[in-house]
């Protein structure tokens, strides 16, 4: 379909908020995943690419080609909003075959591609009746077959399912990732949903500030968050910062809070140190073996086949994930507090600050 490069695409609104630059290459065919909390900037990144504000600075480019100047309906993009738009007078075929009618397109082709589409998307039953008399769920397919009427090049969806249940949002994100795949259209989707963004996702787009703090593969950014910001958002990890007072050999020793911890990193000496560690990193035994640290016991959370262990170290919190029944009904049934805890080898993630 089509490669979409954004290079140092800007926005200044007049009260000084700024989306931008944003740097960010979608490959072709790709589904990429905007992901951030609210007023990020999400929409904004995807109504510049859309071509619907004006002052943008930076460049777009599809394919190589110079798109800033391009009118957003020569641009070829079909797209998805969260609230539906869909013309409330015209029946469901109406609303599909709009654009490819407005293109010029025979009656004969017009067709056949709402008939193709609406058996993709499992909606032919509903192609004569108005859109007032269809469901939440149904609008959204035909919302997203409206937009993929034209054949566009692109595909932009900004939370379009967000206002449906989570059971129906989750068998649409299924339709939604099995169409786009089928259909190998380029797609920028966004969410503020981690679960839905990695449900999802070839890749996601972390945005922070109106900025983009880090792009990969879910598993990328789960298990090597760049930076505190998408490790918290991500809840990916347990989050130290401290500084050097130790350097030998392959370790340094970094001290948070008083608190001494050996990682195996390099690093200068009094300079600050970031690091994450995953709960399910987190060792925690209620026998001490040398090495190990000793923490008090907040909480005890059980989740499905395992529990969430909540530890306070000097005022440090820290969440440990552990599988070990026998350990949890000792610390409930003796009130033992105290545990011992330690990090799984080679499972400190460095963050850059
Ligand atoms: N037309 C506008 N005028 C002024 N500020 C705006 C406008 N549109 C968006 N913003 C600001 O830009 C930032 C990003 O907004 P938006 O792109 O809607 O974020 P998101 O979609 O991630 O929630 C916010 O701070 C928002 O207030
Ligand atoms: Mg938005």
């Amino acid at each position: 379909m089509v490669e979409v490069e954004l290079r140092g695409l800007l926005r200044e609104f007049d009260d000084g908020t700024t989306v931008g630059p944003i740097d960010l290459l979608v490959r072709d065919g790709e589904l990429l995943t905007l992901l951030g909390p609210s007023g990020s900037g999400k929409t904004t990144t995807l109504r510049m690419v859309a071509g619907f504000i004006e002052n943008v600075h930076g460049g777009l480019l599809f394919d190589g080609k110079d798109m800033i100047t391009v009118a957003p309906r020569e641009r070829n993009i079909g797209m998805v909003f969260q609230s539906i738009a869909l013309f409330p007078n015209m029946t469901v075929f109406g609303n599909i075959s709009f654009g490819p009618d407005m293109a010029g397109w025979s009656r004969e082709d017009t067709v056949n591609r709402v008939k193709e589409l609406a058996e993709l998307l499992d909606i032919q039953h509903l192609l004569l009746r108005k859109t007032s008399e269809i469901s939440g769920g149904e609008a959204q397919r035909v919302a997203l077959a409206r937009a993929l009427a034209t054949n566009p090049n692109l595909l932009l969806l900004d939370e379009p399912l967000s206002a449906l249940d989570l059971q129906l949002r989750e068998r649409l994100q299924k339709e939604i990732r099995r169409i786009q795949r089928k259909l190998s259209v380029t797609t920028i989707y966004v969410t503020h949903s981690q679960d839905e963004a990695f449900a999802i996702s070839d890749r996601v787009a972390i945005l922070n500030d109106g900025l983009v703090e880090q792009v990969g593969t879910p598993e990328e950014l789960y298990d090597f968050p760049a930076n505190d910001f998408v490790a918290t958002f991500l809840g990916s990890g347990n989050i130290f910062s401290g500084r050097i007072v130790e350097v030998s050999g392959e370790h340094v020793t970094v001290s948070v809070n008083d608190n001494l911890f050996l990682i195996p990193t390099s690093g200068n000496m009094g300079s600050k140190l970031t690091f994450s560690v995953k709960p399910e990193d987190v060792v925690i035994s209620d026998s001490y073996s040398e090495g190990e640290i000793v923490a008090n016991v907040v909480s005890i959370i059980p989740q499905v086949g395992s529990f969430k262990v909540i530890l306070d170290l000097n005022g440090i919190p820290i969440i440990a994930l552990t599988y070990d029944e026998d350990l949890v009904k000792r610390l409930r049934s003796n009130g033992n507090k105290l545990v011992t805890f330690s990090f799984r080898k080679d499972s400190t993630i460095i963050l850059s600050d």
